[in-house]
């Protein structure tokens, strides 16, 4: 064994980060009650959220001047644009109705400030149903805010994932739970949680190349065509763990598979229903899944949940290692990605019906699940300090 001195411009790089380390408060710190209570109450999840809120959408440049100027004056609550509505409609794989749903997603992260997109479009073999014989196309959406001068340094993203596209059986299927509001509340999260991520950058523009980033993923393609099978699945999330493995860039330790980047694995699905309840699944996360049923209870003390008097949404006491859901998360999971997978056990009633509409979804639960998770990646990325 041979120890291997690292050379003087690594030396002074090793020297630089150990004193930079130190400028920045650490991440994957819970917020206090206090934190997550100014949090909330600067950008209130509803009525945004609300299923049926209409009010249009406000022009991209008024909503980027105001978070471009800073976590101080993060709210714009006279007139919140609807995140969840415009989802609600049937958007099959390589429909009209994706792409309007896509330039939904496309619009709310322009009008916020630092994000860039990456569109991983590509044409697969599908059974043959209805006028579709054999090809169709999918768009996977990829939206990441990256530390500012992390270019030659491998950067991690926070990876936060939900399907966009809806099933094409039953005619007319809407996939409430499945996964319109999942997406909706990371539009939520990203459109809250930018301008104190951006502080915090900017506190130490320096110390920031070595944080964590945060990427969120609309996946297309989740649901079966005809039947679920290998093949006739998650034709997004197949597609884009391929493309990631393969896809390499250099770094000090030689290079790296861009899968390397994703820090953990975040699935949202089937939420917005009445009385989930989600057990971890995985031992190797199952500190993130408790971290997550923390900052659950922190938003019950602190008075933040709608839903009161029932079990608390995570149940991080229980790890079902022994159930097995097949979802976005395995193509990765299989590649050595790490995942948590916030699922409830059992899936809501109305799954794969014509009930998982608007309707059905409750607006206190979709409310809750959009303090719980945002609070969750605040705490994660280090943001309490820069909130209060
Ligand atoms: C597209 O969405 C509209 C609602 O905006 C719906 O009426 C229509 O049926 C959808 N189109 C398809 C092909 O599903
Ligand atoms: C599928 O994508 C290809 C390549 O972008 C495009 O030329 C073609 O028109 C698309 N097909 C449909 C049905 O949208
Ligand atoms: C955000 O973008 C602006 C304009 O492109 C840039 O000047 C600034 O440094 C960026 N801020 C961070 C924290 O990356
Ligand atoms: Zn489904």
């Amino acid at each position: 064994m041979r120890l291997r001195l690292p050379n003087i411009s690594g030396l002074l790089k090793l020297l630089a980060l150990s004193a930079l380390v130190s400028c920045l408060p650490s991440q994957r710190r819970q917020l206090t009650d206090f934190q997550l209570s100014a949090l909330i109450d600067s950008h209130p999840p509803l009525p945004a959220l609300s299923p049926n809120y209409y009010t249009k959408t406000t022009t991209a440049s008024s909503r980027s001047a105001q978070s471009s100027s800073g976590a101080s004056n993060g709210q714009n609550n006279n007139n919140p644009a609807a995140l969840l509505t415009p989802i609600l409609i049937p958007r099959t794989p390589g429909s009209e109705n994706a792409t309007i749903v896509r330039n939904h997603f496309t619009t709310h992260f322009d009008a916020l400030s630092n994000w860039t997109a990456v569109t991983d479009a590509f044409t697969a073999t599908v059974p043959e149903y209805g006028g579709v014989m054999g090809m169709l196309n999918f768009t996977n959406l990829i939206f990441r805010l990256t530390p500012p001068g992390s270019d030659d340094m491998p950067s991690r993203y926070l990876t936060l994932v939900a399907h966009y596209d809806s099933k094409i059986s039953p005619f007319g299927f809407i996939g409430a739970t499945d996964s319109a509001a999942p997406c909706a509340i990371l539009m939520y999260l990203a459109e809250t949680l930018t301008p104190y991520i951006l502080a915090r950058w900017k506190a130490d523009i320096s110390a920031a190349a070595d944080d964590t980033g945060l990427q969120i993923i609309f996946m297309d393609g989740e649901e079966a065509l005809v039947e679920w099978s290998d093949k006739d699945s998650l034709y997004g999330a197949r597609h884009l763990a391929e493309l990631w493995e393969a896809e390499r860039r250099p770094s000090q330790f030689g290079r790296l598979s861009v899968l390397q980047d994703i820090d953990l694995f975040v699935l949202l699905d089937l939420l917005g229903a009445d009385s989930p309840s989600v057990p971890c699944f995985f031992e190797i996360t199952s500190w993130a899944c408790r971290d997550i049923a923390e900052t659950e209870a922190t938003a019950r003390n602190a008075g933040l949940a709608k839903t009161k008097g029932r079990k608390p949404f995570v149940q991080s006491d229980n790890v079902m290692q022994n159930v097995f859901i097949d979802d976005d998360h395995m193509p990765f999971l299989t590649r050595g990605t790490p995942v948590v997978h916030v699922i409830p056990i059992p899936f809501p009633t109305v799954w794969h019906t014509m009930d998982d509409d608007g309707a059905h979804l409750s607006s206190d639960a979709v409310h809750d699940w959009a303090v719980i998770v945002t609070g969750w990646v605040a705490g994660y990325l280090g943001l309490g300090d820069f909130i209060a």
